[in-house]
C-alpha cells in the first residue's frame, strides 16, 4: 500500500467517526505532515450551529498540537454527487501550513478522484505581508 493509499484509508476511517446530526454530511481529513506522520479529523457539530468544526480543521489541529507545521499531502473523504472542495475558512487553514508543494486529494468513499495544489484551490490567500 503506498503512503497515499493510506492515507485516503486513514480519512475514510474517521470519517465514520464525524458528529453530523445537524447536517448529515460526514467528512473525514487526514493530514500527512512533512515529518511523515498521519493526522486525522472528522468534522464535529454543534447544536449552536457555527461552533462547528470541519475535517481539515480538526485533522491540522492535531498536526499542531504534535509540533509539527508543514502539510505534505492532505486527503479530504465525502459522499455528495459532485466531489467537495475544502471551504473557504479550510482553504486558509491549510494555506497557514502549506508549502508550493503541498497536495490536496480529494475523495470520495471509493478513492482520491482529484489532486490539486493550493494555488489551484485559492491562489490569493489572505497572508499578513499584503501590501497595506
Ligand atoms: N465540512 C467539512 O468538514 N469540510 C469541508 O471541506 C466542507 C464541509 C463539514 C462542515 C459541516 O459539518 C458539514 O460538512 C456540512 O457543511
Amino acid at each position: 500500500m503506498t503512503k497515499l493509499d493510506l492515507l485516503f484509508k486513514k480519512a475514510l476511517e474517521v470519517r465514520q467517526n464525524a458528529y453530523a446530526p445537524y447536517s448529515g454530511f460526514k467528512v473525514g481529513a487526514a493530514v500527512l505532515s512533512q515529518g511523515d506522520q498521519i493526522y486525522v479529523g472528522a468534522n464535529t457539530e454543534n447544536v449552536s450551529y457555527p461552533c462547528g468544526t470541519c475535517a481539515e480543521q480538526s485533522a491540522i489541529c492535531a498536526m499542531v498540537a504534535n509540533g509539527e507545521y508543514k502539510i505534505s499531502d492532505i486527503v479530504i473523504v465525502a459522499q455528495s454527487k459532485n466531489l467537495i472542495t475544502p471551504c473557504g475558512a479550510c482553504l486558509q487553514r491549510i494555506a497557514e501550513f502549506a508549502t508550493t508543494d503541498t497536495k490536496i486529494h480529494l475523495a470520495d468513499i471509493s478513492g482520491i478522484k482529484k489532486t490539486y495544489q493550493l494555488n489551484d484551490l485559492m491562489p490569493v490567500a489572505f497572508r499578513e505581508d499584503l501590501e497595506k
